[in-house]
């Protein structure tokens, strides 16, 4: 049953005193903002209660931690200003943008601003108030993360608070019941990895949008105006967070990180092939969108074809025949990592289908093409669906699969390729016995930083670094024989 088809249930949640729930959905009204989770005696606790299942004082470490909470400030920067300026010209500021304000504030005052934007730049008193619902919203604050798309955090709250029968307060949270409600009132449940990794993944990678999600499309004009690049892997990413959940719960924090990292893998797989398809269909209104490119294709030096990994690979015939000299080079990493993983030839076959659709820049394959993979990706999922930790039997199956294809990637030099491989390899071997030790990857991931000043590695090449992959592309090598 949706969740948005149950609006007059008997067990619908109440909304807000005055309101009905649909219009505090589509309205600015509806949005609670992070304060109001912050009181003493709710989320805002000075101390940790390290000892209970919840903190009670996430709200305490987001406010004091949590980059998120510079997210809409930041739309207000000088760096912002010249985003905004590069793109729309003077008098159209990114505060005011639906575009920024889709991954940099509430999901539902960016989709207010979605369908008004037009208005929005000639009215001054509804830019206001924008302004005021975005910084009520705290920008990527407790509503963008926990509640669901669709939902007015009012109706939660006011379960939540309210003790009783039909509330979900303080005793409910201990009932059989208490998750169904929870997500009947529009919270959402973070646990699955899968769930994590696809709230993370809708701002980190993007969304085409639906009804109730905005679009979030961090596409070339928008970096080209000055956005740094996107690069997400949903383990890393959870662990740079200062936690505001209860981790000393957690008693295998490597079978988890997998299954964040891999969770992750997926759900980005899928976002770039839905991200391809809706460029291919006129999201954004061009084509070939550079996004879904690997940048470094294009944004490469004009140096001898000794230098050139392009020219080097399409001699030696290492990717595939894809990609011609010349052709557009697609941002695959990750989608062949997840080719890898899944072994089935119908999604190997699918992902070389697809990445020669992009690297022709043809529009009907990519859109078709897209759909068998999100098809293989589903199933694939379906499998992984309610994972919230990945066992070591698992964690070896998987290294294994990818192993082989690791090895090939470390030694060609891609700069995605590498980063991404790398990444994969790192999670899936964590607390393994034949794990190679942290001082190799260190080694490795330090080759792929960017240089001082440049926002790209500038240069890279990724086996002239001294032997940097060496010893793990040998590990992974062996791995792969045996
Ligand atoms: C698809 C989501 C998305 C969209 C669309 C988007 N951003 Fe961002 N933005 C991010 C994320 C995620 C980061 C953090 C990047 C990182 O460090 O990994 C970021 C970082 C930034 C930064 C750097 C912040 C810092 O602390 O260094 C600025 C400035 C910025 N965005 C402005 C904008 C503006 C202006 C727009 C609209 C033109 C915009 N963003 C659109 C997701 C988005
Ligand atoms: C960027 C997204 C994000 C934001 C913003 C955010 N959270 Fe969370 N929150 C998470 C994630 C992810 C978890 C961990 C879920 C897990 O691993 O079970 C979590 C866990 C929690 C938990 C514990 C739930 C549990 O089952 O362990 C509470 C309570 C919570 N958050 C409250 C808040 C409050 C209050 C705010 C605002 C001050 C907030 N969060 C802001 C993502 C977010
Ligand atoms: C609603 C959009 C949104 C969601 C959902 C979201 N983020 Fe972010 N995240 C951002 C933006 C925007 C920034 C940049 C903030 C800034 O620099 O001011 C950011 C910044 C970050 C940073 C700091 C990056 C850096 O390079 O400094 C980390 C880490 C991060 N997010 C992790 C996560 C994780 C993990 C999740 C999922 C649990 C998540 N985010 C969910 C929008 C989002
Ligand atoms: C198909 C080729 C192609 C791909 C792929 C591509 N770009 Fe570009 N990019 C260009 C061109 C052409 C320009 C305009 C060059 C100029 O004006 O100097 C440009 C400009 C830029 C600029 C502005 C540079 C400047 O000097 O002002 C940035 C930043 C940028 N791209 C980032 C990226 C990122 C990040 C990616 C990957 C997500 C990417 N590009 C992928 C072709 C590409």
């Amino acid at each position: 049953m949706s969740l948005l088809g149950t609006a007059n249930t008997p067990s619908d949640p109440p909304t807000a005193p005055g309101h009905q729930r649909s219009e505090l959905v589509q309205s600015l009204q509806g949005v609670s903002g992070s304060m109001s989770c912050a009181s003493q005696g709710c989320h805002g606790r000075y101390e940790s209660l390290v000892d209970q299942v919840f903190l009670r004082s996430e709200a305490t470490i987001w406010f004091e931690r949590d980059p998120h909470n510079q997210a809409y400030e930041v739309l207000k920067s000088d760096r912002s200003r010249q985003i905004a300026e590069n793109l729309n010209g003077p008098g159209k500021p990114a505060h005011l943008d639906s575009r920024c304000l889709a991954c940099h504030a509430n999901p539902q005052v960016a989709k207010y601003a979605e369908a008004k934007q037009d208005e929005i730049w000639k009215d001054s008193s509804l830019a206001k108030e924008l302004d005021l619902a975005s910084s009520r919203g705290t920008g990527v604050g407790c509503e963008s993360c926990h509640t669901l798309p669709g939902h007015s955090t009012f109706e939660y709250l006011q379960r939540h608070t309210v003790l009783g029968p039909t509330g979900i307060g303080m005793e409910a949270w201990k009932s059989p019941e208490s998750l169904r409600l929870k997500q009947l009132a529009g919270l959402a449940n973070l646990a699955p990895a899968k769930n994590t990794a696809a709230l993370c993944v809708s701002c980190h990678v993007g969304n085409p949008g639906s009804a109730t999600e905005p679009i979030r499309d961090c596409n070339h004009d928008i970096m080209a105006a000055g956005h740094p690049r996107l690069v997400f892997d949903a383990a890393s990413h959870i662990n740079q967070l200062p936690a505001h959940w209860n981790t000393k719960r957690e008693k295998d924090p490597d079978g988890r990180n997998a299954a964040l990292h891999v969770a992750g893998l997926m759900i980005s797989a899928g976002m770039q092939v839905r991200m391809a398809t809706a460029h291919a269909r006129n999201m954004g209104g061009i084509w070939p969108e550079f996004s879904d490119q690997d940048c470094f294709s294009c944004h490469a030096g004009l140096g001898a074809s000794t230098d050139s990994w392009r020219q080097r690979n399409w001699l030696a015939n290492k990717s595939g025949g894809q990609i011609k000299p010349g052709g557009f080079v697609p941002c695959n990493a990750t989608i062949s990592i997840v080719a890898s993983l899944s072994e089935k030839p119908e999604m190997k076959s699918a992902v070389e289908a697809w990445s020669k659709a992009v690297s022709n820049a043809n529009k009907a394959n990519t859109a078709i093409i897209g759909e068998t993979i999100l098809h293989e990706l589903q199933k694939l999922e379906v499998e992984t669906s309610a994972i919230e930790r990945l066992s070591m039997d698992k964690r070896h199956a998987w290294l294994a699969r990818v192993a082989g294809p690791s090895a090939i990637a470390l030694d060609e030099g891609r700069w995605d390729q590498a980063e991404s491989h790398l990444r994969t390899l790192f999670w899936l071997s964590r607390g393994a016995s034949n794990a190679p030790a942290p001082e190799s990857f260190a080694t490795a991931f330090s080759a792929l930083a960017y240089p001082k000043g440049f926002a790209g590695p500038a240069g890279f090449r990724g086996p002239d670094r001294a032997g940097s992959f060496d010893s793990l592309a040998k590990w992974a090598r062996k791995l792969a024989v045996n």
